[in-house]
């Protein structure tokens, strides 16, 4: 047994192997929560570093081991840092390593801002398409935070099927709304339109997406889900406890999501249960759970460290087969132990 290589993949090379691979990184992260599911991984708690001067600001560490076809283990290691936005710069930024699961050696260190971004694009059009009832042609989709998540989002909404006469789009930076607007309208299609308020965006939606850097609930209007909307929970902590125990709740992991001050973990707080949890994704693909159509259906995911390995693991496949992998010979000088 020997130490593989080490490769390193560069954010350029990842764009051009996930361009226009929707359907497959679909099929990749649906893999993910099947194992996940059935119970082949490991997927600790991540692990949040914070600063005092920095209250906003955070890295995580998100470490995993998924077994079945992917058998690699890996760490996600992901900044947050909001107030990079004021300078026209992504809020995250991330590196992924990956582990040879026989070894335990680091095999490849990739650029992961893009993973992170597809993976959570990728489960959340999953989530979508799951938790709906009937045609995903809809009259409107409401977006709250107009960021490089919500867009990547919706990206992989439109390839998996979702059209909407109307797409209305509200962020604190009336800017940043009035840019996704214009993005929106340049795919043609559809009106998409910047409102003033959360309340514009989410009335008469049938598919709500929050993916703001909210970091405690806004959405606190009762009644403002009355009409039955999916709701992606992406940001996890814009709406009122009130609002999600009324809802049918779904979230990719229970223990996962029921922490850090979510939506989900405030209504656990408040009720002092979980029995607003109605189960996971994984229950809804395995139909184990039926949406409910006379409620909200609101997908809650926290972000399983398992999506990271499993997407980076295709990526590194397709960056070694392509020739876009840069191999470090001699990363590791000497593996011999004498
Ligand atoms: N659940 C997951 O797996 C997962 C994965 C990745 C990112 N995320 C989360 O998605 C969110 C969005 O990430 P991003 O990279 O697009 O961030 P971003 O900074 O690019 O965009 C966020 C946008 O939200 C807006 N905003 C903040 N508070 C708002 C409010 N109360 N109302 C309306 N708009 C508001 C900001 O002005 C900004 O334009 C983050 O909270 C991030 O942590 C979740």
């Amino acid at each position: 047994m020997s130490a593989a290589g080490f490769a390193i993949v560069s954010g350029a090379a990842i764009e051009g192997i996930l361009l226009g691979q929707h359907h497959q990184v679909i099929d990749v992260i649906t893999n993910a929560y099947q194992l996940h599911g059935q119970g082949h991984s490991v997927n600790p708690d991540s692990y949040f570093l914070r600063f005092a001067q920095k209250p906003d600001a955070r890295i995580i560490a998100l470490p995993a081991y998924l077994a079945g076809d992917v058998d690699t283990a890996g760490l996600k290691w992901i900044s947050s840092f909001p107030g990079n936005i004021q300078h026209n710069l992504q809020r995250a930024s991330a590196v992924l390593i990956l582990n040879n699961f026989a070894t335990g050696y680091p095999r490849a260190l990739l650029e992961a801002s893009l993973i992170s971004a597809h993976r959570t694009a990728a489960s959340a059009a999953l989530g979508a398409g799951a938790l709906t009832h009937g045609s995903r042609s809809v009259r409107k989709i409401g977006i709250i935070g107009a960021g490089v998540i919500a867009r990547q989002t919706l990206d992989y909404l439109f390839a998996d099927g979702w059209s909407a006469k109307e797409i209305a789009i509200h962020d604190l930076r009336a800017q940043d709304a009035d840019r996704f607007a214009q993005w929106v309208n340049e795919k043609g299609g559809q009106a998409a339109y910047a409102v003033d308020d959360a309340r514009a965006s989410c009335e008469h939606a049938q598919l709500i997406v929050l993916a703001t850097t909210a970091a405690s609930p806004y959405l606190i209007e009762p009644g403002l889900f009355a009409h039955a909307p999916t709701v992606l929970n992406i940001s996890l902590r814009d709406i009122d406890p009130a609002l999600i125990l009324a809802a049918q709740n779904v979230l990719d992991d229970v223990d996962h999501c029921l922490k850090a001050n979510t939506s989900p973990h405030l209504a656990e707080i408040k009720t002092g249960n979980r029995a607003f949890v109605a189960g996971t994704l994984h229950d809804v693909l395995t139909q184990r759970l039926l949406p409910d159509p006379d409620r909200a259906r609101i997908f809650s995911p926290f972000g399983l460290g398992v999506l990271d390995i499993a997407l980076g693991n295709f990526v590194l496949k397709a960056a070694r087969a392509n020739g876009a992998a840069v191999e470090i010979d001699n990363f590791f000088a000497s593996t011999a132990r004498w």
